[in-house]
């Protein structure tokens, strides 16, 4: 005997036509944000935690940049993997006008104007300590005030250089309305700051501080004295409210798979749009798994990215932006 049950849920998933007319979620190209790294060096470098990852050299950066707008990726997140020898405890490089930084966004909005340019802004890629801004004179903390001041002048100097969206990485209290009355003043009004509003101390930026050169030493002071503590959720809300009344444009959540809840949340009650970033160890530990051969590597890619758009993320930075978008191109978008 059948059993007579009104509600079959299978009925709408017997096939793939069925299950893509009620599909809920779907990623497109226009939910992609690609991370890039670039030096100084004429030739471009693997990073080894981060498969398919490179350190770009200029003129790759820009092929790189050129197939991004190809494919209709609408932005990329440029940074810089500086010269050790031109670190120093209190980043000075990053002011430098020599910054690679600078040059690499002049030279790839020059090339592809329509390609949006995100350019973070905190000192972690140019102190020879690693931290994302400068230490007390004490050596006990990352001096807030001061270090705001530095990374104001860093986001005039970016968005002069043409960077459209500037992204404060750094978690220093207050930097988001430093940060707009600054480029305002330089008559930068138009460029946008995607607030790295959530961030969390999180083991998974190893890889990435492999690829900038900025792992921190042992017996230093940890980033937990100002990245947010894993197991807080009230507190991403505040920290998302702040920012937003800051004058930030965009706020993002970090890492992203870790934390869909927090992702939800914010999304829920935040008045503009919630970025996601799926951070290095995210993309490292899929790779690492695959070439085990235990994850198949472009299933779990998907699934992950999808979750997070799930979650309620409008766009995500993704090491999987490039092979994600022609992936979507293979499957007609
Ligand atoms: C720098 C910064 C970090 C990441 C983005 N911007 C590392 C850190 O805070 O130590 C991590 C991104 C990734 O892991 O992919 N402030």
């Amino acid at each position: 005997m059948p059993l007579h049950l009104l509600r079959r849920p299978r009925r709408l998933r017997r096939t793939e036509p069925v299950r893509r007319l009620v599909r809920e979620t779907r990623l497109s190209v226009n939910d992609l944000v690609w991370p890039l790294f670039v030096h100084s060096e004429p030739r471009s470098i693997e990073v080894a935690s981060m498969p398919g990852v490179f350190r770009l050299s200029p003129d790759d950066l820009l092929r790189a940049c050129s197939d991004a707008a190809r494919l209709g990726i609408p932005a990329v997140a440029i940074f810089p993997s500086v010269n050790p020898d031109l670190k120093d405890p209190l980043g000075s490089h990053a002011l430098s006008p020599d910054n690679i930084l600078f040059h690499a966004v002049r030279s790839v909005k020059a090339l592809c104007p329509d390609l949006l340019v995100i350019t973070d802004v905190a000192l972690d890629p140019y102190t020879s300590h690693g931290h994302d801004g400068i230490l007390a004179a004490n050596g006990v903390a990352v001096d807030n005030d001061p270090t705001v001041e530095i990374l104001c002048r860093l986001a005039v100097m970016l968005a002069q250089a043409g960077a459209d969206i500037v992204a404060p990485s750094d978690m220093m209290d207050g930097r988001v309305r430093a940060v707009r009355e600054s480029l305002d003043v330089a008559q930068s009004a138009d460029t946008m700051i995607l607030s790295y509003a959530v961030k969390y101390a999180s083991a998974l930026y190893g890889p990435f501080r492999d690829a900038v050169g900025s792992r921190i030493g042992k017996n230093t002071i940890s980033k937990a004295t100002y990245q947010m503590d894993p197991a807080n959720r009230r507190e991403a809300g505040m920290e998302a409210e702040l920012d937003y009344n800051e004058g930030a444009d965009i706020v993002m959540i970090k890492p992203a798979s870790y934390y869909l809840d927090v992702i939800r949340e914010v999304s829920d009650n935040s008045p503009i749009p919630v970025a996601a970033y799926q951070v290095s160890g995210e993309y490292s530990q899929i790779h690492a798994a695959a070439r085990l051969g235990w994850l198949d590597l472009e299933r779990t890619r998907d699934e992950s990215l999808l979750a997070i758009k799930r979650a309620g993320a409008d766009f995500i930075l993704t090491y999987f932006a490039r092979e994600m978008a022609e992936s979507l191109m293979r499957r007609g978008g």
